[in-house]
């Protein structure tokens, strides 16, 4: 028989594994899902002024021009992205140079269970 203290014991270790299992899966459910944005001196700004609403992934699939980028940066802006009016040029730039319309396709996870 177990003795009470030894039940805690093993409750406490249970859980334990329990919450270690589940925050593995949490953790790698969540970065298959969530892109990284590639190295540059302005990614670190990117990822906290763009990572506010949404995950990278919207920006890393895109295949834009210059011009449209320009566009896809002002339009964030006026939605309330809060980007130095300085900084502005260079997230252009490193957006249209990292995901520019002639790179290939970003893979996409499918979400579907189907095979
Ligand atoms: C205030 C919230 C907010 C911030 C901050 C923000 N976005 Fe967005 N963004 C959105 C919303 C809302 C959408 C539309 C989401 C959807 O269609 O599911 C979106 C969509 C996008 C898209 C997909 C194309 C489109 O226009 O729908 C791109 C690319 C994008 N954002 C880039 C950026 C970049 C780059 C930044 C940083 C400069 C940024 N976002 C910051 C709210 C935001």
């Amino acid at each position: 028989m177990l003795r009470r203290r030894e039940f805690h014991v093993l409750v406490a270790f249970c859980a334990a594994i329990f919450c270690g299992l589940f925050g593995f899966v949490w953790t790698t459910r969540v970065s298959a899902q969530s892109a990284d944005l590639p190295p540059g001196p302005i990614q670190s700004k990117v990822q906290t002024a763009c990572m506010e609403c949404h995950d990278a992934r919207i920006i890393v699939q895109q295949r834009l021009s210059k011009k449209a980028w320009t566009k896809e940066v002002d339009k964030m802006i006026k939605w309330g992205a809060v980007v130095d009016p300085k900084d502005r040029d260079a997230f252009i730039d490193y957006l249209s140079l990292n995901f520019p319309p002639d790179k290939p396709p970003e893979p996409m996870p499918r979400v579907s269970a189907k095979k």
